[in-house]
C-alpha cells in the first residue's frame, strides 16, 4: 500500500472505485489522476492527447485520445472503461479551454464556437454518457462538472469561457432535478485558482485582452495558487464520504 494512504479510508471507502476524468493529459486532470491513483482507485482518463499518467504501476487504468466535443467518441470511451474496469462510480467533466481571450467584438467566431463546443457541449456529452451508464448499472453515481468563478462573475475578456461555465452550472442544476430519483448526485465544482497551464495563459494575457490580469499575476507571485491534489482530496470526500455529501449543486473548493 502506498504510504500516503490512510488504511481504513482506502480499504473501506476508496479502493476499487472507478473514476473517469476528462482532460487528464495535464493540469488539474492529470494531478487529480495522480492523487486518485495513490488512493487505489481505478481510472479512466482521456484528453485529445492520450494521457500518460504518473501513477503507481499497480493502478488499473484505461487511457484514450478523445475530444469531448465528439459525442460518439465519448460514448465509445465510456463503454471501454466500464468493460475493462467495471461500473463507473464518479465521472469528472474537467476538460476545458480558456481562450479566445479579449473583447467579444475582436474575437474570431470560429474560436468562440470551439470554446463553447469544448467547455459546454463537452460537458453535455460527458454528462449524458455517464447518466445513461448509471441507468444501466444501477442507482447511484456522482457527476462532477468542473466550473469556475467565471460561472457566477463576469470577467471582461473571457466571454466564451464565462458563458460556457455559467451554462455548465445551469445544466448541472437541471441534471440534479432530473436524476434525483435515480440516486445520482450532480455537482458543479469551482476549483479555485490552480497551478496549471491555464493559469500561465491567464498571466500571459495583456491588460487590453484581460483587464484583471494583474490580480492573477499577483496571486502567482505570492504563491497563492493551489495544487491539483487539494481539489482531488475535496472531490474524494464529496463523492465517497457520506458525511461530506452536500445538498447544494454549485460548490467552491474551500481554501
Ligand atoms: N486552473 C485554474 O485556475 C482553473 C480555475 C477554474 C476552473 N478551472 C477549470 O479546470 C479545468 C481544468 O483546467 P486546467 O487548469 O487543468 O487547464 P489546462 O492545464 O489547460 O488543461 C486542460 C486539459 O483539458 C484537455 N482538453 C482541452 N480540450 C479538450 C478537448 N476538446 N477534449 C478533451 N480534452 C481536452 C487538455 O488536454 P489536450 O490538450 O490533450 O486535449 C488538458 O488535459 C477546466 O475545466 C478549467 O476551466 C481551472
Amino acid at each position: 500500500m502506498h504510504d500516503q494512504v490512510a488504511p481504513d479510508r482506502s480499504t473501506t471507502i476508496l479502493a476499487g472505485r472507478v473514476v473517469v476524468i476528462t482532460g487528464a493529459s495535464r493540469g488539474l486532470g492529470a494531478g487529480m489522476a495522480r492523487t486518485f491513483g495513490e488512493h487505489g482507485l481505478k481510472l479512466g482518463l482521456c484528453a485529445r492527447h492520450e494521457p500518460v499518467p504518473s501513477i503507481p504501476t499497480t493502478v488499473d487504468v484505461v487511457t484514450a485520445a478523445v475530444d469531448v466535443g465528439d459525442a460518439v467518441a465519448m460514448q465509445g470511451f465510456a463503454s471501454r472503461v466500464a468493460e475493462r474496469l467495471g461500473p463507473i462510480d464518479l465521472w469528472i467533466n474537467n476538460a476545458g479551454v480558456l481562450g479566445p481571450i479579449g473583447p467579444l467584438r475582436d474575437l474570431d467566431p470560429i474560436e468562440v464556437a470551439s470554446n463553447l463546443r469544448i467547455n459546454l457541449l463537452g460537458v453535455v456529452h460527458g454528462s449524458q454518457v455517464f447518466i445513461r451508464h448509471r441507468h444501466e448499472v444501477g442507482p447511484g453515481g456522482v457527476l462532477v462538472n468542473i466550473s469556475s468563478g467565471a460561472a457566477s462573475h463576469g470577467y471582461a475578456g473571457w466571454s466564451a469561457y464565462a458563458a460556457a461555465k455559467a451554462g455548465v452550472e445551469r445544466l448541472t442544476e437541471v441534471i440534479r432535478l432530473e436524476e434525483d430519483a435515480s440516486g445520482l448526485r450532480a455537482y458543479a465544482v469551482s476549483p479555485g485558482v490552480i497551478d496549471t497551464d491555464m493559469q500561465a495563459q491567464v498571466r500571459a494575457s495583456t491588460p487590453e485582452q484581460f483587464p484583471e490580469v494583474e490580480r492573477f499575476q499577483r496571486l502567482h507571485r505570492e504563491g497563492r495558487l493551489r495544487p491539483p491534489a487539494h481539489v482531488a482530496e475535496f472531490l474524494l470526500r464529496l463523492a465517497f464520504d457520506p458525511t461530506h455529501a452536500d445538498d447544494r449543486v454549485a460548490l467552491r473548493v474551500p481554501d
